[in-house]
């Protein structure tokens, strides 16, 4: 018989960042003489232990800082791709944060340039598809994000889509409204990380101020009977992330996921990876872990995989 996790599915919420593994990085690092705290595989996963997203981002932008040249954009994004492939993930949606990267004076040239020709050849290998969706950092402001906007727009025809992520409290989302109203004009597709640690009421302002097409994670709405119908109602995919919820601790485990009572409530739920070399898994990794703590059934899956299949922008 074969294995459910076989099936064809589309990844909708992996920060390309978040997917640099120990090896690559610690091999960068000696590469481009970047100093860095880890001398070793088993002291960078000694330090993959978080209580909350701000101390995970804390480590994730120092390791993302091993990036320099476009050789490495390329290897992280193909090595991503490998990893999606193997999980027979047919397309998926790509963030990246350029502005952590503009800040090292890297140049979005040499970001774009790696990742186009990484996901050019991954196709040409594999059959994958993918696409870009650069984020904006939510804990720089607007100001900034409106500034990273203007260089993008230099390679307007390499993403399809923008998101908003980073630190969540304190930063509700309607702070970026001029922001997503540019987007919106230049017809980009819309996206914000939203009711990760934040409450329901971030979701509200990302639907209803922001006017975004996907919630990603949205583990808040639980709390908001009106929210559910809302969402539901309309359609929207909510991009959950079940081992980076664990880890950061937005659930107390994996028991608690919201994922089956958002199943049954009708939403467009679909299961993702966020940010795999730091929460311990790919795609089906995801999958798994829920089907040994929820005891998915086998419909169940299969709804979420079909899910992700209607609910992604290509
Ligand atoms: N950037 C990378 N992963 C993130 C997450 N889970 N939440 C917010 N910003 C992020
Ligand atoms: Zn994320």
């Amino acid at each position: 018989m074969s294995n459910i996790l076989e099936n064809p599915k589309a990844e909708l919420h992996i920060h390309l960042e978040g997917s640099l593994e120990p090896e690559m990085l610690l091999k960068l690092a000696a590469k481009n003489n970047v100093s860095i705290k880890y001398k070793s595989i088993e002291e960078i996963s000694n330090a993959y232990k978080f209580n909350s997203l701000q101390e995970f981002l804390d480590i994730y932008y120092q390791g993302m800082s091993v990036l320099h040249t476009e050789e490495d954009y390329y290897d992280l994004t193909y090595a991503y791709l490998t990893k999606a492939h193997q999980d027979n993930v047919t397309y998926s949606e790509m963030f990246f944060d350029p502005q952590a990267h503009l800040a090292r004076n890297i140049e979005l040239g040499t970001v774009f340039a790696g990742m186009t020709r990484a996901i050019q050849d991954a196709k040409n290998n594999y059959g994958i598809n993918g696409s870009l969706i650069p984020c904006f950092l939510r804990h720089l402001g607007e100001n900034d994000a409106l500034k990273a906007f203007d260089k993008l727009m230099d390679y307007r025809k390499y993403f399809i889509g923008i998101g908003l992520d980073s630190s969540e409290l304190g930063y509700p989302p309607g702070q970026f409204k001029n922001l997503f109203e540019l987007a919106r004009k230049e017809k980009l597709k819309l996206v914000a990380h939203a009711g990760e640690e934040g409450p329901a009421n971030y979701v509200w302002e990302a639907l209803d101020i922001l006017g975004v097409d996907r919630i990603d994670h949205g583990n808040a709405i639980h709390s908001d009977q009106e929210l559910i119908k809302r969402i539901t109602k309309d359609g929207i995919g909510l991009t959950m992330c079940p081992l980076s919820n664990k880890c950061l601790k937005v659930v107390p485990d994996l028991h608690y996921h919201q994922t089956r009572n958002f199943l049954d409530a009708g939403i467009k739920v679909t299961i993702n990876s966020d940010d795999p070399s730091y929460f311990g898994g790919y795609a089906n990794d995801n999958y798994q872990a829920l089907i040994n703590d929820l005891h998915l059934s086998d419909k169940e899956v299969r709804q979420l995989m079909q899910n992700s299949l209607d609910v992604k922008f290509k």
